[in-house]
């Protein structure tokens, strides 16, 4: 699991890379079909690199947005989920609700993370027998929980006051933010209550595991993501920020543990902790997260738009790819010492290098040089002769 590095405050400390994900043993090569194909074919029953753009446009559009598609396309990546360990458990205490408090008509099970503005709990809808997710606003350094009760308290209440209504309001913002939205790959909020002198809502429960476990299983197993998994995942996230983008939304925190691959394998976007108006102001503060965020993330007042979170999104599969976190971004604007994943040669017995060049764009320093949208990172998909 990556360490939860995400702070308010600019930080440039590396994240502990993993080993490198060792080359295929059955290498393809590396001008064999890029994409799979749709159900049923493609129409024009050509090669990949004489078919025209159109054509991949609308296989790109068809694996993201319709259903049929996703089974056969990701039923591997489906298949290790399934076989994949629980969320495991985490001890924040004596941050964290103890298991079995009923809460708001929900039984907390356990806990199962916790960052500096909040804690993440597994839990049971008594009513509905349903397992559902309650996040807890909880920004621990102004608060805590004193042994024995379920109040959560300012250590200091004159000086954290301000901090204490910042951080609630933000936790209700972020709540009415995820209540509009509706896609696939984004977990649904269900409820939102106030008890015990803070806040809390209730988010559809993701069985499955995070993007960062399964390239980590890949990696132990020396077996790479298959490309028609990768690319059927890339395209649902694509798909994913171009409707929160759609709607002027930047998620901010587009990162391997932030992306949750369900049992159908379909991967679906978590923590919108850090989400925000793309053109507006409403929460100017500097969340960002070393190694994923890019630099205008961690300039006051930097020039954040769709560029930002296919930064973000590049140095997720980078991640994923290589086993190795992106250097901070504001030193990569210095001195890149990211090698190109197009000119990796491991990498290239595997994956189409129209496919890297794609991510390498995107994770482009600055913010000039990647793709500004979405469609464009599609476009760009569709249009390359493969
Ligand atoms: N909807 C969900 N379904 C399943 N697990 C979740 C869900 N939301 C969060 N989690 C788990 O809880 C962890 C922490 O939640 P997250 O929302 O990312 O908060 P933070 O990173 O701020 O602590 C995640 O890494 C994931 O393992
Ligand atoms: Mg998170």
């Amino acid at each position: 699991m990556i360490p939860d590095t995400r702070s308010i405050i600019p930080d440039s400390s590396p994240v502990a890379p993993r080993p490198m994900v060792p080359p295929c043993p059955t290498p393809s090569a590396p001008d064999a079909p890029a994409f799979p194909p749709p159900p049923g074919g493609f129409r024009n029953p050509t090669t990949m690199h004489s078919r025209p753009a159109g054509d991949f446009m609308e296989h790109i559009l068809a694996v993201a947005r319709a259903e049929p598609v996703s089974a056969s396309q990701i039923a591997d990546i489906g298949e290790e989920v399934a076989e994949a360990e629980p969320i495991p458990e985490c001890h924040i205490a004596p941050r964290e609700l103890p298991a079995g408090t009923l809460l708001h008509g929900y039984r907390v099970q356990r806990c199962i993370g916790g960052g500096g503005f909040g804690v993440t709990y597994l839990a049971q809808e008594s009513l509905l027998n349903r397992t559902v997710v309650i996040k807890e606003s909880f920004p621990d350094s102004i608060c805590y929980r004193e042994e024995g009760s379920l109040d959560v308290r300012m250590h200091d209440p004159e000086s954290g006051q301000d901090g204490y209504n910042w951080a609630m309001s933000n936790f209700l913002r972020e709540v009415r933010l995820l209540a509009t939205l509706d896609h696939p790959c984004i977990a649904k909020v269900y409820s939102y209550f106030e008890e015990h002198n803070t806040a809390y809502y209730v988010v559809e429960f993701i069985n499955g595991v995070s993007l960062d476990k399964l390239a980590a299983q890949h990696a132990e197993k020396g077996i790479p993501i298959p490309q028609s998994s990768l690319f059927g995942l890339i395209v649902r996230l694509l798909d994913a920020l171009d409707y929160l983008h759609g709607r002027k939304l930047l998620h901010r925190d587009i990162k391997p543990d932030n992306i949750l691959i369900t049992r159908a394998g379909l991967p679906v976007i978590i923590d919108f902790g850090a989400a925000r108006e793309a053109y507006g102001d409403l929460s100017n503060n500097i969340v960002e997260t070393p190694g994923f965020s890019p630099a205008e993330q961690s300039t006051p007042n930097g020039n954040m738009g769709p560029w930002t979170d296919i930064y973000a999104l590049g140095a997720t599969l980078y991640y994923t790819l290589t086993g190795t976190c992106l250097p901070p971004a504001k030193q990569r604007q210095i001195y890149d010492t990211a090698d190109p994943l197009s000119t990796n040669t491991s990498l290239l017995s595997t994956y189409h290098p129209a496919l890297l060049a794609s991510i390498d764009r995107a994770i482009s320093p600055l913010p000039e040089h990647r793709y500004q949208t979405i469609a464009d990172w599609m476009r760009d998909l569709a249009s390359t002769h493969l």
